[in-house]
């Protein structure tokens, strides 16, 4: 991968050269937000109920700004609502702006890095049926939302991650039916790829246009992949081709403005977009666990995936498997972008909280060694500041530093934020 072209860098920050925090999105923590995924939630096809109040933090998001502040951070990571936004297409919600310019500015009088993603996998409820991802209207809608964002905002935010998670988004809502727009259908999503990644661009355009020294992120979820037999040659092979689909085109396509994306037998995404090459200035990375492949699959052809308590830690309350050791490696692949490197999410559900200091103690100084190694890592986001609604699964899997009393909202500390605090000072002096 070629490097990305020679001008200045904006990030890291001068005056913050390292970022260590929290994320939350959107839909997840606000509450009460009707979209497109309100309407997937009522129609049933998800396993965990409405996502209704969520955790509240429409009405709380400055005293939650303060739990993160007090849990040692000096960034927060959140998303801004399209739907609150933009409830009908072309009519701006001010009202909704202001709570976002409000907030944006509590976290500044603070002392906090805003980092906004503009996209959090939903949608205003008319996006689908007027302007889908599959027809190339969407990327000036998008770019309309975006511009409006970054105007309200304005030089207040200095970071922005665009896209959270593209590829999930399109491989679970065109390829998967799991998630809104619910389809299945490779020719649809490789259009919606080509799309999004066509959206980004023309977002990072407008908000540069706007604040010229703004950094473009985006948030790329990047998964281990191992073959479940280390002896087998299949399992091997299909843990190789599913590490380069998966981890390193997306990265590739942001830099080159190419992209080829090949998961036999009928996944095909190619592409071009020249305007995306330069686009980034850090590349983010969501990491949580590794999936052991098989093949061939008794589900599918070309291999089952299934998570799996090699490491010996314990497996996460949704069983997922902690695996910080794989975490450099990826890191190395985020980083031969020749960007800097930030983790924008990681994290685990652990409603006891039996495993998170163990999690956040390794996952850290698996960053460390990543750094060793020469990897240009700047940032931390731990998902999540509080326990919120998780798209399939409802409120069950808790990833709160700080617990949410469903009835009341109000938060409790876990006990392992205490040492995110200190592993965040330490992270903050460059140890
Ligand atoms: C990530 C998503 C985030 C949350 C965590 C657990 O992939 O970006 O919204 O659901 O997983």
């Amino acid at each position: 991968m070629s490097g990305p072209p020679s001008r200045e860098s904006r990030f890291p920050f001068a005056d913050r050269p390292r970022l260590w925090g929290v994320a939350v999105s959107h839909y997840q923590v606000e509450g009460n937000d009707s979209c497109d995924w309100t309407a997937w939630e009522a129609s049933g096809k998800t396993r965990g109920g409405p996502c209704g109040g969520a955790a509240g933090s429409w009405e709380q998001y400055e005293s939650d700004a303060d739990l993160a502040a007090s849990a040692g951070s000096n960034a927060f990571r959140f998303s801004i609502s399209w739907s609150r936004v933009e409830p009908r297409p072309g009519e701006w919600n001010d009202d909704a702006l202001d709570r976002y310019a409000r907030f944006v500015e509590h976290l500044v009088a603070r002392g906090i890095e805003p980092v906004v993603t503009l996209f959090h996998y939903t949608h205003p409820t008319w996006f689908h049926e007027r302007t889908p991802w599959t027809s190339p209207a969407s990327v000036d809608r998008f770019r309309k939302f975006a511009a409006m964002v970054a105007r309200r905002l304005g030089d207040s935010v200095r970071a922005y991650t665009i896209f959270n998670e593209p590829l999930v988004f399109v491989l679970a809502g065109f390829l998967d039916g799991q998630i809104p727009p619910g389809l299945a259908d490779s020719r649809a999503a490789a259009k919606a790829l080509d799309h999004i990644f066509a959206a980004h661009a023309a977002a990072a355009a407008e908000i540069r246009a706007m604040n010229p020294t703004a950094a473009i992120g985006i948030a790329h979820n990047m998964m281990s992949f191992a073959p479940d037999r280390w002896w087998n040659p299949l399992d091997r092979l299909v843990a190789r081709v599913g590490d380069r689909f998966y981890n390193a085109s997306v990265f590739e396509a942001m830099i080159t403005g190419e992209w080829s994306l090949w998961l036999p037998p009928a996944i095909r995404f190619r592409g071009k977009r020249p305007e995306l090459a330069g686009s980034l200035d850090f590349a983010g990375v969501n990491f949580y666990s590794r999936l052991h492949l098989r093949c061939p699959g008794h589900e599918r052809l070309l291999g089952d995936y299934r998570y799996d308590d090699r490491t010996g830690i314990g497996l996460t309350d949704n069983g997922w498997e902690i695996v910080p050791d794989v975490l450099p490696r990826l890191l190395r692949i985020a980083g031969a972008t020749n960007l800097p490197v930030v983790v924008t999410e990681n994290g685990l559900a652990d409603g006891d909280d039996r495993l998170r200091a163990r999690f956040l103690r390794e996952h850290v100084a698996a960053i460390r060694d990543a750094r060793r190694l020469g990897t240009d890592v700047h940032g931390y986001f731990h998902w999540s500041l509080v326990d919120n609604y998780e798209w399939l699964d409802g409120f069950e899997p808790r990833f709160g530093l700080f617990a949410v009393d469903q009835a009341t909202m109000a938060r409790r500390a876990r006990p392992s934020s205490a040492l995110f605090r200190d592993l965040g000072h330490a992270f903050l002096r460059g140890e």
